[in-house]
């Protein structure tokens, strides 16, 4: 547990299914998130970047920062604040590991404008 223990996760992919960045798209409800690993911790994120939709799973990474690979908007992955265009903001999601098992908080959240 990891302090979101009133969250309803649900279960989304196995460990096996991350790619060598220890990455992997999965569907949580109605929405594409996006799993990224940072030092060895998994965060989650909206798939689709807020500016014009990119792919965020297929950005470059520097630690906590996920760059889109379309225009190259930075967002914070624990916060999902972007400290290159104040105001843009991903949605966030919980994750946990239990066994091999990757289970995502079923309703994210937007950080504080
Ligand atoms: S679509 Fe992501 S920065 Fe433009």
């Amino acid at each position: 547990m990891d302090g979101h223990a009133d969250e309803h996760f649900i279960p989304v992919a196995r460990l096996a299914q991350l790619d060598e960045r220890g990455r992997a798209v999965v569907r949580v409800g109605e929405e594409w998130v996006a799993l990224v690993r940072v030092d060895g911790r998994l965060h989650a994120v909206q798939q689709a970047c807020p500016h014009r939709g990119g792919p965020l799973s297929e950005g470059d990474q520097d630690g906590c920062l996920l760059y889109c690979p379309l225009h190259a908007w930075a967002f914070d992955v624990r916060t999902g604040d972007s400290p290159t265009h104040p105001g843009a903001r991903v949605r966030i999601y919980a994750v946990r590991v239990i066994g091999d098992e990757i289970q995502v908080a079923a309703s994210g959240r937007l950080p504080a404008p």
